[in-house]
């Protein structure tokens, strides 16, 4: 396949420049495996490498079944993995469902692990983002043409990396891994970006490839003999973008980093880019069962234009969050620890992936949906799964097996609302008597029951003895999907 297209690539190559050789223009190719593109069809796994853990050991075949909220670990993408960590990419939402993740076709979700004592190389994105360190902890330095800054961070930091700003991370501990999740906001070409490296490494050129060595020659002011060996033949070329570093270089990495507390130098992009921990603030909602952090756009300039917050949930063993739902939020949410049984319920219809292939393209079935019908999606979800929340659809999250830690993205997060069903604060409560009566067809004293026999609020223990319903492991359509008898 790779050499097919190589081979047309260069067919073509060679046709235009016998054509145009002409014109004042040229194309040079050098030699180079192009890294995988996210773009490419194909099966969603690639080779080079795996899902980390194995998953199931079953097969990557049963694609995260129809459920198309729910991202299962292997949808994810290598964009780079080597023995000292990796890259994953999520898919562009719009590649699961042109139609209910439209709204969100500008997003992509990543998430990345280094090795202890490794290095990310200096790089640049044509997006936006914001990174949540999951794991671990380490330096990332942001560099200008007029400034450069680095900061310690460590698990729970949030922090802006603008697009167009080259940035490099350091895993600065010897014995843990560094994690990051990020959510991206390309600006050129909605969902798609790409990374640009100054230097070259094994599967990425350096942008300056795309100068003629005239123009490098004398803009560096040097001979084209040691711009061969700077960009195109260097050292480093047989090594990853994430490489493995001395205690002395670490030192060196880490000597003029501040701490996110530390405040700042007054560079203008500071206040962008200056980490911030979500555990610094009080949770937003806490108690026995569970605990509840989020930053939003309204408190923290870093997130303000992006209109992105990032939340984190923690919950013992067992404990439900209770029913609620965002009114303009859609969460982009990944697992980080223990499992969790999802339901969330949908007014919209969608179809399974087959119908999808083999049906009608989905510009032309969108008419308005008139039903009535809630679509009940329930899965389980584990470590390494992401799955999406869009904006007002209720939904509820029951830990399962050991503490369950959940982070996430919340797009569209300006004066957002969560509105709890259940619980001491909720909203049905907040009913007037008579509108519970109209509404619910029961008497005055049913009424009054219905919605405040729930004495703890936002998090509550679930009955452990009571069953709640497992997705089955090859799910059929229909029975993930049974209308909600609500
Ligand atoms: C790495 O992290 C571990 C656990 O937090 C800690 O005990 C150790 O001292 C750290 N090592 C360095 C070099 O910072
Ligand atoms: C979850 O929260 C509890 C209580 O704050 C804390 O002791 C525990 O370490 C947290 N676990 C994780 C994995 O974040
Ligand atoms: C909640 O109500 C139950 C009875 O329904 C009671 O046993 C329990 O102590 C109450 N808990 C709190 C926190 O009020």
């Amino acid at each position: 396949m790779a050499m097919i297209n190589k081979l047309t690539i260069t067919l073509l190559l060679l046709i235009s420049i016998a054509f145009f050789h002409c014109f004042a223009f040229r194309v040079e190719f050098e030699e180079f495996e192009p890294p995988q593109q996210e773009e490419q069809e194909g099966p969603e796994f690639r080779p080079g490498g795996g899902p980390s853990g194995g998953g199931s050991g079953k097969g990557f075949e049963e694609e995260s079944t129809e459920n198309p909220f729910h991202f299962a670990k292997r949808s994810f993408e290598n964009v780079f993995k080597s023995n000292e960590g990796f890259v994953k990419l999520l898919p562009k939402f719009t590649k699961r469902s042109s139609t209910l993740f439209r709204g969100i076709e500008n997003y992509r979700f990543s998430f990345m692990e280094m090795e202890p004592s490794t290095f990310l190389v200096p790089h640049h994105w044509d997006a936006d983002s914001v990174f949540l360190v999951l794991q671990g902890k380490g330096v990332i330095a942001f560099v200008t043409d007029s400034t450069k800054e680095s900061f310690h961070i460590r698990r729970g930091d949030v922090l802006r990396v603008p697009s167009g700003v080259t940035h490099f991370l350091t895993n600065t501990n010897d014995t843990v891994p560094l994690r990051i999740a990020k959510i991206l906001v390309p600006v050129n070409i909605p969902g798609r970006f790409q990374d640009f490296f100054p230097a070259r490494s094994q599967f990425h050129q350096s942008y300056f490839t795309g100068f003629s060595k005239q123009v490098l020659s004398a803009s560096f002011n040097i001979p084209e003999e040691l711009l061969e060996r700077l960009i195109s033949r260097s050292q480093q070329m047989g090594q990853g973008i994430i490489r493995r570093v001395s205690p002395d270089q670490i030192k060196e990495l880490a000597e003029q980093a501040t701490s996110p507390s530390n405040k700042h130098k007054d560079s203008d992009m500071s206040k962008f880019w200056t980490p911030f921990s979500i555990f610094k603030q009080d949770p937003v909602y806490s108690n026995d069962f569970g605990h509840f952090h989020e930053v939003d756009p309204t408190s923290f300039s870093q997130l303000q234009d992006l209109h992105i917050a990032v939340a984190w949930v923690n919950m013992t063993q067992g404990s439900l969050f209770l029913p609620q739902f965002n009114s303009k939020t859609t969460f982009v949410t990944f697992v980080e620890n223990g499992c969790a049984h999802f339901e969330m319920a949908s007014p919209y219809k969608f179809q399974s992936k087959q119908q999808q292939w083999f049906g009608p393209r989905e510009e032309e079935e969108e008419e308005e949906e008139i039903g009535g019908q809630v679509q009940k999606i329930v899965s389980r979800v584990c470590k390494g799964d992401a799955f999406v929340i869009p904006a007002g659809h209720p939904f509820t999250i029951l830990s399962q097996d050991q503490n369950f830690v959940g982070i996430g993205f919340g797009i569209f997060a300006s004066n957002n609302i969560r509105t709890f069903l259940a619980g001491q604060e909720n909203m049905l409560n907040n009913l007037d008597t008579v509108a519970t009566r109209l509404s619910f067809g029961v008497g005055s004293k049913m009424a009054e029951k219905l919605f405040t026999s729930q004495n703890y609020s936002y998090f509550a223990p679930s009955n452990p003895s009571r069953q709640f319903p497992e997705e089955k492991r090859t799910p059929s359509f229909q029975s993930i999907f049974n209308f909600a008898g609500f």
